[in-house]
């Protein structure tokens, strides 16, 4: 059993809320922000999962630093109640991590616009959701942090994932907008394109890996990089390369390459 701490404990940590938080690496960046200090609270839909990292995380710290929230970001009218009960909870907020995400299967041979336009509206729409009210918490208290979790897949427009890279492409321009409108109120704007992750997400998707790394790696790098007030990071550095080769392909090549 986690020991309980005291409340003046506890508010003397940094607060973090990490919304996708149940598995794969949110989970993992969750067990970390806690090692380094944070309170956190773990917001998806499978309660039930939640409750468990939640756990796995207060026996880790022998302290009762992280608490499970049922949220589905579908529910956008809902968010900034919800924002404002947590926030309550945790006794403030410093860091803000949109994780959440979700990928069809690829296949170039199927057209999905039911699979595509769900993951436009929870990979996009849920994000906006969640982003407005906390970059507008931010902006008001003068200070704070904002992470959003993208992809490489959302650097170039793919033959096998239209949907996943589009949902990616416009997480990433609706972050840098943030950025841009939220930096002179020192609020900092992270986003993140991860490379391969060995995650259930990765496994169920991913026609092959290539130099995936393990999830808790790349929550190690995703925190590394949040303390620095990256920008934009490539997780690991090497898909900054691989992406960057990626772009510059010209079109008369790129159509005919399977990536
Ligand atoms: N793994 C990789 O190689 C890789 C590469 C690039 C980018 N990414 C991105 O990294 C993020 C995490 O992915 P992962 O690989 O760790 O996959 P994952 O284990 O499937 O995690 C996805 C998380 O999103 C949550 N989620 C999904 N739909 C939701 C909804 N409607 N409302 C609230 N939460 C919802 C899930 O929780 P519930 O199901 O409990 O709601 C889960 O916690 C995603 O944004 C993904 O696109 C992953």
């Amino acid at each position: 059993m986690a020991q309980s701490i005291s409340e003046n404990a506890l508010n003397q940590r940094p607060k973090a809320i990490v919304v996708g938080a149940s598995s794969g690496i949110g989970e993992a960046l969750s067990h970390k922000l806690a090692a380094e200090g944070y309170r956190v609270a773990l917001l998806a839909r499978r309660l039930d999962k939640l409750e468990a990292v939640a756990t796995a995380i207060n026996q880790a710290q022998g302290a009762d630093v992280a608490f499970a929230v049922q949220h589905d970001v579908l529910e956008f009218d809902t968010v900034p109640q919800v924002l404002q009960d947590v926030t309550a909870k945790l006794g403030g907020l410093d860091l803000f991590i949109y994780n959440t995400g979700t990928q069809t299967p690829n296949d170039p041979e199927r057209y999905d616009p039911t699979g595509d336009i769900g993951m436009i509206n929870v990979n996009v729409n849920g994000a906006i959701a969640w982003l407005s009210p906390v970059a507008a918490r931010f902006q008001k208290a003068g200070g704070g942090h904002i992470v959003g979790i993208g992809s490489v897949a959302g650097d170039r427009g793919r033959r096998p994932m239209p949907g996943y890279g589009t949902s990616k492409a416009a997480l990433h321009a609706y972050l840098e907008a943030l950025r841009n409108r939220v930096r002179r109120y020192g609020v900092t704007v992270t986003t993140i394109k991860p490379g391969q992750i060995e995650t259930e997400m990765l496994k169920a998707n991913a026609d092959k890996t290539v130099g995936a790394i393990p999830v808790e790696q790349g929550a190690d790098l995703i925190y590394a990089a949040i303390k620095k007030k990256r920008q934009v990071a490539y997780i690991p550095f090497k898909w900054q390369i691989v992406s960057l080769v990626i772009q510059h392909i010209p079109s008369f090549i790129f159509h005919r390459l399977p990536i």
